[in-house]
């Protein structure tokens, strides 16, 4: 249904080109729910964000990205419109910055639905509020954001996110700083979710991934080291940066990663990881690896590993 490949997100800087992500394969199949994990910075947002063509202006986008057969990176300006929404539907990262303050919940509605052609009446709205565990909906409807409570924000804005009923819904870490009751109920809300379209799931909570997950996609540095079915990524993750991020879970053992994520205009020749890895040999400085095919849908960019 989703087919990405070769994807950059390229920016100039003072200090020359940089590129937060770097020729990114993936596919994300119909109502499947794929998953990117990885260090703050590694380039999820803007990975996610070019599949709207909602980056800054400054950003240079190659690559191909296919739905449904068509590709849309190419799209002029205006055609984005039939993507955006009916297509791919968005739940922002941090809803309390993406909500506009002075529309209250009927108008974030009116015009995310008024801006996809669909029809915008109060029973739809009503419906979706529902569906989204909003208690008094109608109620609500006339409420701002300053008046919702975090979890209530957030479930709003995946209410956004659902409204124009997109094929794909890209949903960046919509349990970031809600507590664990709340964290549980949008979990199950997200669950629901996923029996009905694909989901294109961005989280730094390890739980999270393994509920809601089909496949788990590890990034580092702007590449994908890792792309696996769920459970046997948790069982044996392969690439030594997914298993340092799986000890390094508080439920785990907790041990931090040694090193740091490379800087953007500094990173390391050869594999990215290789400064941070206990396995690196001499080509690992030198030559940098593919993602190579290893077994069944396991794909992995390790010369240890492959
Ligand atoms: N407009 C921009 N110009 C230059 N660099 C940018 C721009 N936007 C983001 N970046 C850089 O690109 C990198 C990836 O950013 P991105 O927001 O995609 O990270 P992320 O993986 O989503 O991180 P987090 O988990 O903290 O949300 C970061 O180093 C960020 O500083
Ligand atoms: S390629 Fe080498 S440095 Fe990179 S993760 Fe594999 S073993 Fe480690
Ligand atoms: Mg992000």
């Amino acid at each position: 249904m989703l087919s990405i490949r070769d994807l950059r997100v390229e920016f100039e800087s003072p200090h020359g080109l940089i590129m937060p992500v770097d020729s990114v394969d993936m596919d994300i199949l119909d109502k499947e729910t794929f998953t990117i994990i990885g260090e703050s910075g590694c380039g999820k947002s803007l990975l996610a964000n070019s599949l709207l063509g909602l980056l800054p202006r400054d950003a240079k986008v190659s690559g191909k990205v296919h739905i449904d057969g068509e590709e849309i990176l190419s799209l002029k300006k205006k055609e984005w419109r039939r993507i955006r929404g009916n297509k791919i539907g968005l739940v922002f990262q941090n809803p309390s910055a993406s909500l506009n303050p002075v529309f209250n919940m009927h108008g974030h509605l009116y015009e995310t639905l008024k801006y996809s052609n669909k029809p915008s009446s109060r029973d739809k709205m009503v419906s979706l509020l529902k569906k989204t565990g909003i208690k008094n909906p109608l109620r609500r409807l006339s409420q701002y954001p300053h008046q919702l409570s975090g979890g209530m924000k957030q479930r709003f804005a995946i209410a956004l996110g659902i409204a124009t009923d997109p094929d794909i819904l890209i949903a960046d870490e919509p349990t970031n700083g809600l507590d664990v009751t709340v964290k549980l109920k949008i979990v199950q809300m997200l669950s629901k979710l996923h029996s009905e379209r694909s989901i294109l799931l961005i989280t730094h909570d390890l739980n999270v991934a393994y509920n809601l997950s089909d496949k788990i996609a590890v990034m580092y540095a702007g590449e994908l080291v890792e792309i696996a079915p769920v459970n046997s990524f948790f069982e044996k993750p392969i690439h030594p940066y997914s298993s340092q991020l799986l000890v390094s879970h508080p439920e785990k053992e907790m041990l931090p990663i040694p090193g740091f994520t490379p800087q953007l205009t500094q990173r390391p020749q050869g594999c990215r990881f290789h400064p941070r890895c206990a396995l690196a040999s001499r080509k690992c400085k030198h030559e940098h690896p593919g993602l190579e095919k290893i077994e069944g849908e396991r794909y992995v960019r390790c010369f240890a590993c492959a």
